[in-house]
């Protein structure tokens, strides 16, 4: 019995030998190690067989065995290292660096037209002492219109035509809002600017449901419409070029009184007249007017004591008028023919 397992061991070795050197990869060497050295490997089963001999015996069949098993596992190993050797040469051969190529050519990106614009527009404000503020696109009525001395059903709200969104929110029409939020929290003097996104159920080539606006917003004590004035058209001028003739016109807007647009001479025509500005030589750029009583009163801001003016514009409209660009859509459909000219 004992002798007979000898023997058994011994040519499991032999077999063993002639496996390994015959062994072709890694899935070979663990294919091995699996039938060998395995749970219900060869020795495992030769350890169960020795548990059979009489005891005087087992250490010395024990010995053999454990002697194949550690042979076995030092030679796997071996293999193993080899293999991982090879693999890793032919990685770096594979992968190997030809210097001498030219190189890949990243284009490099660049700010998208309204974001350029909307940089230089801010710059000019913050360069004047105003600070940027941002309210929430989502807006209630109460901020978008209420608070900005629209009542509910009052005509001006058809002038915004509102997207409604659930519990009785909606996205904000303008940026004026934030004027009111802001005017919540702080005390005067303040002069803020609020660049950002409005939404209007409008779409066509002149307008777009999403588009960009800059509020702004100056109260102060003897605050008065020549201030207006004066910083609107050296932000004109600043934008579109010193030679720009700048005009006010009366308008109406309910959270000013008074209120008015503001033209500047046409930057595609020179003001002689062409189809952008409809043959009048003149494009409207911005609404603005001296901030309403009753939108001081909802703010708690004393209007005996504190005067101020106000304006939005519209900063697609300014980006279409600096590039000469006559669909305001170009904007949103990231065609890289479009962006790439700028
Ligand atoms: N909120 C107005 C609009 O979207 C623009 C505007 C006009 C803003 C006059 C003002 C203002 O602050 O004084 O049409």
């Amino acid at each position: 019995m004992k002798d007979e397992l000898v023997n058994k061991i011994a040519t499991i070795r032999r077999t063993a030998m002639s496996e390994l050197t015959n062994i072709a990869d890694e899935d070979a060497v663990r294919e091995l190690r699996v039938k060998y050295l395995g749970r219900k490997g060869i020795i495992q089963s030769l350890l169960s067989e020795m548990s059979a001999l009489p005891s005087h015996v087992r250490p010395e069949v024990g010995k053999e065995i454990n002697e194949l098993k550690a042979f076995l596992i030092e030679e796997l190993d071996k293999k193993t290292k080899v293999f991982l050797e090879i693999s890793r040469e032919e990685i770096i051969a594979k992968g190997r660096l030809d210097i001498t190529l030219p190189g890949r050519y990243v284009k490099p990106g660049h700010r998208h037209p309204l974001r350029t614009t909307m940089e230089s527009i801010v710059d000019i404000f913050t360069g004047l002492g105003f600070s940027i503020y941002e309210g929430p696109e989502v807006e209630t009525d109460y901020y978008n219109f209420e608070a900005l001395n629209v009542p509910p059903e009052h005509p001006a709200r058809d002038m915004h035509d509102t997207f409604y969104v659930e519990g009785g929110l909606l996205l904000r029409t303008h940026t004026s809002p934030v004027q009111i939020r802001v005017m919540e929290k702080e005390r005067p003097p303040i002069f803020m600017i609020a660049p950002g996104a409005v939404y209007r159920r409008d779409s066509d080539i002149s307008h777009s449901p999403m588009f960009h606006q800059v509020e702004g917003l100056l109260v102060d004590k003897d605050i008065n419409f020549g201030h207006l004035k004066e910083v609107l058209a050296v932000f004109c001028r600043k934008m579109f070029g010193e030679k720009r003739d700048v005009r006010f016109r009366p308008s109406f807007f309910p959270f000013t009184e008074p209120s008015a647009e503001v033209d500047i001479s046409c930057v595609i025509c020179q003001g002689k007249g062409c189809r952008i500005c409809k043959m009048s030589g003149w494009v409207e750029i911005l609404g603005c007017g001296m901030v309403h009583p009753l939108v001081f009163k909802s703010v708690n801001i004393n209007p005996k004591k504190y005067t101020g003016f106000a304006f939005g514009l519209g900063i697609e409209r300014i980006a279409m008028l600096i590039y000469g660009i006559n669909d305001i859509r170009l904007f949103y459909e990231n065609d890289m023919r479009f962006l790439e000219q700028f």
